[in-house]
């Protein structure tokens, strides 16, 4: 109410002001133009009557003067006329004059003084008068003068109606303005905010969902501090969950891993010493939409994975800055605080010049490492020159790291991927005393495979200048210790999956890489599923009674065309299910530099196409492909919605979309069909497993998960989404961390 009454107060004090200065101004113009009209008609007047009044003063003609100012005395505003000797002195005057006029007028005097006319208003028995004053001259010298009294009381009566009229007016805007400020303080003040405290407080106190409140329209002023309580209340609702379990497994004493209990374990296990974590892609990239910079997530498992960690485990990520807007956005150490909406540990940037990243990334990483580790007949290719950029970015990236742990003892380093393979040893020659984990996201090959690559050997050095190798799978650390065996002079101790040379130690171990599944159950409210499909279905702009989902990177390696050909033949089965069913497959295009990947978007565009025609009825499609890069929520909101996801990987590290799917399916339904040869497939046997490239098997098991009956696939559900909840990230993270800080690297030498 005090807001009120202070915009009430200065919105009159302003409008006073205003209509004041106008008032004023007019006051001033309206008089100028009253008295010049009054003039203008009075020097007339005096003109005419000066033809026949001069010669009677000449004659000295008294009665005749008296005469003259009787006629003109009192008509209409003229008061009257006098006349004047040459001194000043009364000779005739209109006898209603005569008691108010004296000798001697000033004005008479000056104008008889100066020989010209001369006029001023003045006050006649307390009235208003204009007194104009001629001189009569002969031989240019005065002999009298003729003065007019024109009544000029109307022209205060004039002002005065200015300024009444506008009072009424201040008045009139006065009350208009209040009332239609206490309306809109009321409807878009008072009213919102109302409803948003009684919103704060339902959140707060448990009764209400932290998401946009109903009765609030989107777009007022409210609308950030709205998005920042939501925000708030999301993180508070996260924390409350998280304790929550904290207190339920501490009651069933489980040991189940958590976001806490991996930040507890980080403080009293490490001393809570910092985590140093490198990778090619980053976390966050800053793009810019129009004038706009965002940030964004890339698409990709490493980071979906690793992001919940590191806002943990605080510390800093090492990464190439590859968005439009990321140097804007870094500050004189090429550094930023991370997530930017609640930063929690450092990103750092390296910058790598385009010949950089067209040898090092598109040429040795994903033209010749990638293919390598993945069998799915796409030939590697070699060249020299990408080899020798792969060695010196790798060389970047060592100055950048070593930098950063400068002042650090014993610093935790935990490298990532195909891309940084030279890495470990470049880190280790300078500093023997950093425990180094390089953790594998691919698969590895077995030797026959691996041994094509021309410079094997300096791969496998490279790495084995960590003292963890981390793969998702054992197979892979049979491969590797297999290929170590192979290609290196080396000793191999199988039962501790160790590898030794040169007095050092490397273990290779398996780690299942996860999701962080209690934040993928808090991060989003929970629509009606319904409602999500619902509006999904309109959003494509027609209905089916099934949903499927394919969620990828556009990347040969995750069986794109082999699943659209699969769903081909399930429609040409189960015609059952024409007009019933809908896959939607949300591809976000990837590496398009490389001629291999920009092929398959077309690929996979004409396959759809294809499809569609044969079998597309009204406006209902077989299979929508949806390319962009989809935001988490998007993608979130196809989990919850459809009956089935498929992922049909030729062959993956692990798939963390197989585990994403099942992590947001808290509602307990909704099947997954996995192929063979994704990682995923070894922890989540529930899964409906097809080979991919058995098109008759998928598309059948695209059939049994539509008809599967309920209970079935709730037990298959719930039994999956025991096994990710168990094995989620921080236990991945946790188990990482915990063999290596644990390492003695004093055996290894
Ligand atoms: C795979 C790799 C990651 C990579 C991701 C996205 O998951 O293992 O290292 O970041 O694909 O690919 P991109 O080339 O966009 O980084």
């Amino acid at each position: 109410m005090k807001i009120s009454i202070r915009l009430v107060v200065s919105l009159i004090i302003t409008v006073a002001a205003v209509v004041v200065s106008f008032s004023f101004y007019s006051v001033i113009r309206e008089k100028e133009r009253l008295v010049n009209d009054l003039e203008r008609r009075t020097v007339v007047l005096a003109e005419s009557l000066k033809e026949t009044s001069a010669p009677l003063v000449k004659a000295n003609s008294a009665a005749r003067l008296n005469r003259l100012v009787k006629i003109f005395g009192d008509r209409e505003r003229l008061k009257g006329v006098a006349v004047f000797d040459a001194r000043g002195g009364v000779i005739s005057v209109t006898p209603s004059l005569a008691p108010a006029v004296s000798n001697q007028i000033p004005v008479v005097v000056d104008s008889l003084t100066d020989k010209t006319p001369s006029g001023e208003l003045m006050r006649i028995d307390g009235k208003k008068v204009y007194v104009f004053s001629m001189p009569i001259l002969s031989d240019d010298q005065p002999i009298g003068a003729l003065a007019l009294f024109q009544d000029a009381s109307y022209i205060d009566a004039r002002l005065a109606e200015i300024w009444r009229y506008n009072l009424i007016r201040f008045l009139a805007l006065s009350v208009f303005i209040v009332a239609v400020t206490l309306i809109v303080v009321r409807w878009s003040v008072e009213g919102p905010i109302a409803l948003v405290a009684r919103w704060i407080r339902d959140v707060r106190t448990g009764k209400g969902k932290p998401h946009y409140p109903a009765g609030i329209p989107k777009g007022t002023m409210l609308e950030p501090l709205i998005s920042e309580v939501t925000f708030m209340a999301k993180s508070l609702a996260m924390a409350r969950a998280r304790a929550e379990e904290e207190a339920r497994l501490r009651f069933r004493a489980e040991s189940l891993w958590t976001a806490q209990r991996l930040k507890e374990y980080m403080l009293r296990e490490l001393g809570g010493k910092k985590l140093f974590l490198v990778s090619n892609r980053e976390p966050y990239m800053h793009t810019r939409e129009g004038r706009a910079v965002k940030a964004i997530m890339p698409a990709g498992g490493l980071v979906t994975a690793l992001d919940p960690v590191m806002r943990i485990c605080d510390g800093v990520w090492i990464a190439s800055g590859s968005g439009e807007a990321d140097r804007e956005t870094v500050d004189a150490d090429d550094k930023l605080r991370v997530p930017p909406e609640e930063p929690a540990y450092t990103l750092k940037r390296v910058w790598l010049t385009k010949e950089e990243e067209d040898g090092y990334y598109y040429g040795f990483s994903n033209e010749g490492i990638w293919p390598l580790c993945h069998i799915t007949h796409t030939r590697p290719t070699f060249r020299l020159e990408d080899w020798v950029k792969y060695q010196e970015v790798n060389e970047k990236f060592a100055e950048a790291v070593l930098k950063e742990i400068e002042s650090e003892e014993s610093p935790l380093v935990l490298i990532q991927d195909y891309h940084l393979a030279l890495l470990p040893y470049l880190i280790k020659q300078k500093r023997p005393d950093a425990k180094v984990a390089i953790f594998w996201h691919i698969p590895w090959p077995n030797p026959e495979a691996y041994g094509i690559c021309p410079w094997r050997q300096e791969i496998l050095l490279g790495m084995l200048g960590a003292d963890l190798i981390g793969f998702h799978i054992q197979i892979h650390c049979n491969n590797f210790l297999d290929t170590v065996d192979r290609f290196l002079e080396s000793k191999i101790d199988w039962e501790q999956f160790m590898v030794v040379r040169g007095g050092h130690a490397t273990l290779v171990r398996p780690y299942p890489i996860s999701v962080a599944f209690e934040n993928q159950r808090e991060s989003a409210p929970r629509q009606d599923r319904r409602e999500i499909r619902e509006n999904i279905f309109k959003e494509m702009g027609f209905q089916a009674e099934f949903l499927g989902v394919g969620v990828d990177r556009i990347d040969y390696t995750k069986g794109i065309p082999e699943r659209f050909r699969a769903i081909e033949r399930f429609f040409e089965k189960y015609p059952q299910f024409i007009e019933k069913f809908t896959f939607v497959e949300l591809g976000a295009p990837s590496r398009t530099h490389i001629k291999r990947y920009h092929d398959l978007i077309s690929e996979v565009e004409e396959l759809a196409d294809r499809i569609n025609w044969r079998f597309q009825a009204g406006s209902w499609k077989p299979i929508v492909f949806l390319k962009a890069q989809h935001s988490h929520r998007t993608i979130e909101r196809f989990y919850m919605a459809s009956d089935v996801c498929i992922v049909s990987s030729l062959h993956d590290g692990m798939n963390l979309v197989a585990k994403e799917f099942v992590a947001a399916r808290d509602d307990g339904d909704g099947v997954l069909v996995l192929s063979q040869f994704a990682g995923a497939s070894r922890e989540l046997v529930d899964a409906l497993i097809i080979n991919p490239y058995d098109v008759e098997a998928t598309a059948d098991a695209t059939y049994s998960a539509l008809a599967m009956d309920r209970n079935d696939r709730a037990d298959r559900m719930r039994r999956m989404r025991a096994v990710i909840r168990e094995n989620n990230i921080y236990r991945w993270a946790g188990n990482l961390v915990t063999d290596l800080g644990r390492l003695r690297l004093s055996d290894n030498v």
